[in-house]
């Protein structure tokens, strides 16, 4: 089977297609590189020992992805594009929601007129918002989001469920990603942002590689264990192992599911803070700052529908995250 990854280039996406390359898939990695560099899908046939194709195009140009599937025949897509950082779609929402809605709806035109079937979706826990109950199962109202972020991972969510109602050969899996951290075991792909990181575990590398001076601390005052919030931080690999586990369930079946990603095991900040100082040996240096925009207290999965359904389970630990996310971020740098 050949399967299109959307964002292939991407931190999530390019786990994904290297794990589909190990798994005996072939992949098209299609991108934009707004994120990313374009020696990644190189980097991702160096990490899985197979070459993916790539092309670059941007999703939002609905002819550009049309000349995507018209290279060679695609069986299926795991659409990972999109803008990512909920504090920046909070000061950017019009961009937010142009560029990630614009691009789903233009996937599933093009999917459509070509017989495409199978679709994996990128999307998000923070689509709960602000919950009132944790664990989060799939069935809690997933209304108001915190950000707009989360709100164009929602409204994708149901562009999906209604193109599935009206197309009944459509078979759709909507996984929900708690954290992801971590990076490719071989140390080839990892999570490599332009310019300045939004998200805790690369900003905490940069931090421990001395390229930025201390890390802020958003929060002290949540109502958790230590104040600051909790997170359900999950590896990256587990992660990708995941949609390759939703796409096997996907082939032979018609209709839209969603699910959980995570480990079930909440985090907080300084708790990630001092397993990353055991396990690497360096300090870092923080700093406690005002609450960000658009942040929860806490998020944190109920596991149960992935593996009743999927027959995944997360394997690595937070201890693995923090040695591979060092491990890629060391690495990187003696690329220069
Ligand atoms: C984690 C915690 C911050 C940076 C989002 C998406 C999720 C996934 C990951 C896609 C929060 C705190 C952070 C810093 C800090 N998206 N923090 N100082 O916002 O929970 O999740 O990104 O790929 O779907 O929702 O992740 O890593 O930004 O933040 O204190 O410099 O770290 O406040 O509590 P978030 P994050």
């Amino acid at each position: 089977m050949t399967i299109l990854v959307t964002g292939g280039a991407g931190y999530v996406g390019s786990h994904v297609a290297a794990e589909l390359l190990s798994s005996g898939y072939d992949v098209v990695i299609a991108d934009n590189f707004s994120n990313s560099s374009p020696g990644v899908p190189r980097a991702v046939g160096r990490a899985a020992g197979r070459e993916a194709e790539c092309y670059e195009a941007d999703m939002t140009d609905i002819a550009a992805l049309d000349g995507v599937f018209s290279k060679g025949h695609i069986d299926g897509v795991i659409h990972c594009a999109g803008f990512k950082a909920t504090g920046e779609s909070v000061i950017l929402p019009t961009a937010y929601y142009r560029n990630n809605i614009v691009s789903t709806l233009n996937l599933l035109d093009v999917m459509r007129a070509r017989g495409v079937r199978h679709l994996i979706f990128s999307s998000s826990a923070t689509v709960y918002g602000d919950p009132e109950t944790l664990p989060l199962t799939e069935t809690m109202a997933a209304w108001p989001c915190a950000n707009p972020y989360g709100t164009t991972k929602l409204v994708n969510e149901k562009l999906i469920e209604d193109a599935a109602a009206a197309d009944d050969s459509l078979s759709a899996v909507l996984l929900r990603y708690f954290n992801p951290v971590g990076a490719h075991r071989s140390g080839l792909i990892g999570e490599a942002p332009s310019g300045v990181p939004n998200n805790l575990m690369p900003y905490i590398t940069q931090v421990a590689l001395g390229r930025l001076e201390r890390l802020s601390v958003y929060g002290d005052d949540y109502p958790t264990r230590d104040g600051t919030c909790i997170r359900d931080y999950i590896h990256v690999t587990d992660l990708a192992r995941g949609h390759v586990a939703a796409l096997r369930y996907c082939v032979g079946r018609a209709g839209v599911e969603t699910v959980n990603l995570g480990r079930g095991e909440g985090c907080s900040v300084l708790e990630l803070l001092s397993a990353f100082e055991r396990v690497t040996g360096v300090r870092i240096p923080r700093v406690i700052a005002g609450r960000r925009a658009g942040d929860v207290a806490e998020l944190r999965a109920d596991v149960g529908k992935a593996y009743a359904l999927l027959g995944w389970r997360a394997e690595l630990s937070l201890d693995d995250m923090c040695r591979d996310a060092w491990s890629y971020a060391k690495a990187s740098v003696s690329e220069y």
